[in-house]
């Protein structure tokens, strides 16, 4: 009797141990090899990754770095492209799992609606790797770990840019926004962030909010609807710069100087963006960065070893004035 009591007694230790950690290990999260360590060769691990689409200059980096990680890794990658739909990534998930590949990446383009394949992806006891984006499950046991940006982060440095630049405004600044994908984690955390940070400041206020679906094409478009229905605009928050770059089209197409009439703040800083701040035509940039292949190379190692990996992964990043844009430009890699 007293030998059972302390078997669980140690058992019970054990499990509160790993939940105190925030790691996250094969077998707790329906694990390589049904629960212990695969120990496979690197050319023996076959990772499927189920990208968002090619929305954007940060999507087209994000996949190129992935790939090339892979590549340098010797790791077999299988790539699905889901053009921004949620059926083309749930049927490539559901492929991978029938393929049975050892690892499911992916970046999920909406936050709600991942339970079902999640668990058939637990089921088969493959360990799912979310990478830039969050899924909004309350089992939390369905994916290893979330590698990527703090968006709320990213939206507050752009609200707080904005209550800065605005601080001794005595009459109202009206503010557009142009939001990314309708029920994607960065439109949902970047808007939240942004409404936070300009909130002590009653004279910040956000007239126009719409999605552009993070595509140059609707910055533009909502952009030119904004700027016929809104009487004045000082300023606009693109939570992309791609989306920043259409409007800053539809801004000059209007006899308007983007940068100088309208101030634009944007998220992401890729190559394009950043020769638009330093040309004078964004104003300021927050970073997010694209570069997640290394990162996701050491996930999938850590957990074909039977290491633990935390729960949560954020990536570094920074921010960009006019003048960071031009020191930094020669040398950026994206
Ligand atoms: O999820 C990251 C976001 O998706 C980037 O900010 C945007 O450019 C991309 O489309």
């Amino acid at each position: 009797m007293k030998k059972t009591v302390g078997l669980f007694a140690a058992a019970a230790l054990v499990m509160a141990l790993s939940a105190c950690s925030g790691g996250a290990t094969p077998a707790a999260t329906g694990g390589a090899a049904g629960g212990g360590a695969a120990n496979k060769p690197l050319d023996k691990i076959v990772v499927g990754f189920a990208q968002v689409g090619a929305e954007s200059g940060w999507r087209t980096a994000n996949t190129k770095d992935i790939q090339e990680s892979f590549k340098a890794a010797g790791i077999d990658l299988k790539f699905s492209d889901a053009q921004q739909k949620q059926e083309n990534q749930i049927s490539a998930i559901r492929s991978y799992i029938q393929q049975g590949v050892d690892y499911i990446a992916f970046s999920p383009v909406v936050q709600t609606g991942w339970d079902a394949v999640l668990n058939e992806a637990k089921a088969a006891k493959i360990p799912v790797i979310l990478t830039d984006r969050a899924v909004d499950s309350k089992d939390t046991s369905l994916y290893a770990t979330f590698l990527g940006s703090d968006f709320v982060l990213e939206g507050k440095k752009a609200g707080e840019w904005v209550a800065n630049e605005y601080k001794s405004a005595s009459a109202p600044v009206n503010i557009v926004q142009l939001e990314g994908t309708t029920g994607s984690a960065p439109a949902i955390d970047r808007a939240k962030g942004f409404a936070d940070a300009i909130a002590s400041n009653t004279n910040l206020k956000v007239v126009a909010s719409q999605t552009g679906d993070f595509t140059r094409a609707g910055g533009k478009q909502v952009m030119e609807a904004f700027l016929k229905s809104q009487p004045k605009i000082d300023l606009v928050f693109a939570q992309n710069d791609d989306m920043g770059l259409g409007a800053i089209e539809a801004i000059e197409a209007a006899g308007k100087v983007p940068g100088k009439d309208i101030k634009i703040v944007t998220v992401d800083a890729v190559k394009d963006g950043m020769q638009a701040l330093a040309d004078g035509k964004i104003n300021f940039i927050v970073e997010c960065s694209p570069l997640l292949g290394k990162q996701l190379i050491d996930i999938v190692k850590k957990l074909n070893a039977g290491q633990p990996v935390e729960k949560r992964i954020v990536t570094e990043e920074t921010t960009f004035t006019q003048d960071q844009a031009k020191t930094a430009l020669p040398t950026r890699k994206y």
